[in-house]
């Protein structure tokens, strides 16, 4: 990644880091200790969400966004170092999200990694949040590289081949909204509350998947880029003309999340096709799935068989996990610490932040929505 300084040695012994996240919604803080063998000790993940400020708005609000992190921020940052028993003089680097993501939130974040990383003399990495997403498998489990990333958030949705740290090659990815978009979009013209995915879920539980015909965008194109907006419009109108009962509301939240899982599968499945492909990956292979949306129970057990049956091992991190937290920043710190991957103190925070820029300049093969890709 561009900004990245290779130090002197590569490291070998256990580091200690602390990763910050602020990109979106969640202020978090966290302590972990990294082994050179990838044996990851967490010592603290603290996470203050904001789902009460935003609430009122059915979505998240920029400025108050930004405006909470920089409340949270110290507090988040000394919960985290005394949850972990360490102090100052143990940790070995500070890492940030440096992007993409809200740029006041951002700001806040790497500003205040900065200013412990200058003040202590310590390594600074300035983290992309995609990285964080993509390596959070390797918190709690063995996941070597390469692997086959289904990345699906409130702000992306993507498949890649994780090919190494800072290696990815992108096979696909929306043209219009984010998975986690559609969710909270839907969610929000129904009146079910937000964050709207688990909200969507709750009332799919007690609903029929069959009883509304809903689109699956893209299904079954020879491509493994995804489009959520047609679905979306599409539960827009049938909600309209349903009568707004409780039963009717259930049947088209399960309707959708059936329509949701239905279009990621198939999208993944052309993936897989792709990544075996390009990596020439005859044998059993990995899949990883990550980002808030991965916490959704329906398509973790989707992913599960398609992967059996396609020969991959299925790999899905805790729930805790697969939203925004900044285990996985630290991890991704620590990673980039450990292979001599350290940032200068100016490292700009970046609003849009690729993490594989030749991919992301070229068109997606099936074009652009009206405002062009957005991850
Ligand atoms: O990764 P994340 O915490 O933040 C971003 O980087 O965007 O993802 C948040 C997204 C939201 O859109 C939220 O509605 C969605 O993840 N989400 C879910 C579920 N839990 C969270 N979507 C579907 N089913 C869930 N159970
Ligand atoms: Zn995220």
């Amino acid at each position: 990644m561009a900004n990245a300084l290779k130090s002197a040695a590569k490291q070998d012994s256990p580091l200690t880091v602390l990763g910050l996240e602020s990109s979106c919604d969640e202020t978090a803080a966290s302590v972990l200790r990294y082994y050179p063998d990838g044996q990851v000790d967490l010592l603290s993940n603290i996470v203050a969400s904001q789902d009460e400020e935003h609430r009122p708005f059915g979505g998240v609000v920029p400025e108050i966004a930004a405006r909470a992190h920089m409340r949270k921020i110290e507090s988040i940052i000394s919960k985290a170092l005394k949850t972990s028993g360490q102090n100052w003089d143990e940790i070995d680097g500070i890492a940030a999200t440096a992007g993409p993501g809200l740029i006041g939130g951002v700001i806040t974040g790497l500003m205040g990694a900065k200013g412990l990383a200058m003040a202590l003399g310590k390594p600074l990495m300035a983290v992309n949040h995609l990285e964080g997403h993509a390596l959070s498998p390797r918190l709690t489990e063995s996941c070597p590289f390469p692997y086959l990333l289904l990345l699906v958030s409130g702000g992306h949705s993507q498949l890649l081949s994780v090919k190494g740290l800072g290696d990815y090659d992108r096979l696909g990815s929306t043209v219009d909204d984010a998975a986690g978009e559609a969710f909270d979009k839907t969610a929000k013209v129904m009146g079910l509350g937000f964050p709207g995915g688990p909200k969507v879920q709750q009332w799919a539980e007690r609903g029929n998947p069959e009883a509304i015909k809903l689109p699956r965008p893209m299904k079954g194109r020879d491509h493994a880029d995804f489009s959520f907006a047609g679905l979306k419009t599409a539960v827009a109108r049938a909600w309209d003309v349903s009568d707004k009962s409780d039963t009717a509301k259930a049947n088209l939240a399960a309707s959708f999340q059936r329509a949701m899982t239905e279009t990621m599968l198939d999208r993944v499945g052309q993936a897989m096709t792709l990544y075996r492909q390009r990596t020439g990956e005859a044998g059993q292979a990995r899949l990883v799935v990550a980002g808030g949306v991965a916490a959704n129970t329906e398509l973790r057990a989707g992913l599960k068989s398609l992967a059996q049956s396609r020969a991959f091992d299925f790999i899905a991190p805790p729930l805790k996990f697969c939203g925004d937290n900044a285990a996985m920043i630290a991890l991704a710190g620590a990673e980039r610490l450990a292979a001599g991957l350290i940032d200068t103190y100016d490292a700009p925070a970046r609003p849009r932040w690729p993490l594989d820029s030749d991919a992301a300049n070229a068109a997606p093969k099936s074009g652009y929505g009206k405002k062009g890709p957005k991850s």
